[in-house]
């Protein structure tokens, strides 16, 4: 169907156009699911660019999720200084301790399962299950939030408007390499379909995209005043 040539047109973006980060695994490869986790965490309420010292940090401190299950919560929150939101640190490391101790140190492949553990919500543990595991999940976060606003003109505000996307972004992710789809649909809303001024004229997904032609991206997504 139409959605399918849609993911293939980002898919082939994404393999000209991915962003180098140091928790990505080469574009049809699956990740370390230590390094996709402790990068989502930490993504949570930090910028990319932030957060990519403090990953190399933590992963040449604490390489597996047993050694950091191991690590004194005093370690970790030092390391962990500057990032801010340290409720997050904490429940890294009671995460870590629970996949060692119910999991054996191996993390849990189910969206379900991931959401049991500590710090990781709807959002994260259908971005783990995508990127580590290529399970046939959306990882739906503000940017992408916006694309999906945009490429089908939902003028209907957030937060009204969420059931919508969550559909629309579900429908988009294909079979094969859903993990490669969730960071590609995050580096075209970090890098093409931004916020204010948007790229159209290099936007893989422009032929089709209703709120360019329609010159409403620009002011999409509505949200509704609080
Ligand atoms: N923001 C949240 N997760 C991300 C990822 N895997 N790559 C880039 N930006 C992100």
């Amino acid at each position: 169907g139409p959605e399918s040539t849609r993911s293939a047109q980002l898919l082939a973006w994404y393999d000209a156009n991915a962003r180098v980060l140091p928790w990505r695994a080469r574009p049809g490869e699956t990740a370390d699911p230590y390094r996709v986790w402790l990068s989502e965490i930490m993504l949570q309420q930090t910028t990319v660019q932030a957060v990519k010292a403090y990953f190399e940090k933590f992963v040449a401190l604490w390489p597996t999720v047993s050694d950091l299950a191991a690590a004194p919560l005093d370690d970790v929150l030092k390391a962990w200084a500057g990032l801010g939101y340290y409720a997050r640190a904490r429940n890294l490391h009671a995460c870590a301790k629970q996949v060692v101790m119910r999991f054996g140190g191996q993390f849990p492949e189910g969206e379900e399962a991931l959401r049991g553990l500590p710090g990781i919500g709807p959002y994260t543990a259908g971005a783990i299950a995508a990127i580590a595991f290529g399970g046939r999940h959306a990882a739906v976060d503000g940017n992408v939030e916006r694309v999906i606003s945009r490429i089908h003109a939902i003028e209907t505000p957030l937060p009204d408007s969420k059931p919508e996307i969550r559909e629309r972004a579900q429908a988009l992710v294909p079979e094969a390499r859903a993990g490669d789809f969730a960071q590609a649909m995050m580096d075209l809303g970090a890098t093409i379909c931004t916020p204010r001024d948007p790229n159209c004229l290099i936007c893989p997904w422009a032929e089709h995209c209703r709120g360019r032609i329609t010159g409403l991206a620009p002011s999409l997504p509505r949200k509704k005043p609080k």
